[in-house]
C-alpha cells in the first residue's frame, strides 16, 4: 500500500535512496533530503511495506500569488501506478489559493500535465551543469 505524507517525520537519509535517475548531477541523499525539508510544500508517497520513499514531489511558494513545483519523482520500479499522478493531484489540492503555479518540464512531459489543466507556456532557465 502507497501512504502520502506531507512531513518528513523519521525520514531518514537512506530512505531517499535511488532518486534523481538520469541526472547529469545526482544530489546525494543528504541534499535530497535537504532539498525536500526546505521546499515550502512537500509530499512524499512512501511503501508502507518497506517504509521507503518511493516519489516525491515539492513546491516553492510565497504562499500569496506564486508556486514553482521544480521536482516530481517516482522510483522506477513504482512507475505507471498511478503515484505520479496523485501526487500532482495532491500538491495542487494544497496550492489551491494559488493563481500562478509554474513548473518547467521537456515536450514529452507536457501530455502528463495537460491532464492537470495546465496550459503550455515559455519561460527562461540557467541550467550551471550544461556549461561544465
Ligand atoms: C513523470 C512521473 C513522475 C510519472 O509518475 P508515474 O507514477 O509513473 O505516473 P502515473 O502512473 O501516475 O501516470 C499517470 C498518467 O500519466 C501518464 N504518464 C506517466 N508518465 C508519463 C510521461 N513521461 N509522459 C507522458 N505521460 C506520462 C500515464 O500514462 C498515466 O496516464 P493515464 O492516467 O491516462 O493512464 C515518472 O515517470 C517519473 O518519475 N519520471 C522521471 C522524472 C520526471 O520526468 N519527472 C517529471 C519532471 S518535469
Amino acid at each position: 500500500m502507497i501512504e502520502y505524507r506531507d512531513t518528513m517525520d523519521g525520514a531518514e537519509y537512506s530512505t531517499f535512496d535511488g532518486f534523481c535517475v538520469g541526472w547529469k548531477k545526482p544530489l546525494s541523499t543528504v541534499q535530497l533530503r535537504a532539498v525536500i525539508s526546505n521546499s515550502t510544500f512537500k509530499i512524499l508517497a512512501i511503501d508502507s511495506a518497506t517504509t521507503k520513499v518511493v516519489g516525491i514531489i515539492t513546491a516553492l511558494s510565497d504562499q500569496i500569488n506564486w508556486a514553482f513545483i521544480p521536482y516530481l519523482e517516482v522510483l522506477p520500479e513504482y512507475q505507471k501506478q498511478g503515484i505520479g499522478k496523485e501526487l500532482m493531484k495532491r500538491m495542487l489540492t494544497k496550492l489551491s489559493q494559488i493563481n500562478c503555479i509554474d513548473l518547467t518540464c521537456d515536450p514529452e512531459m507536457q501530455p502528463f500535465y495537460d491532464k492537470f489543466g495546465m496550459l503550455k507556456s515559455e519561460g527562461m532557465v540557467i541550467r550551471r551543469y550544461l556549461s561544465e
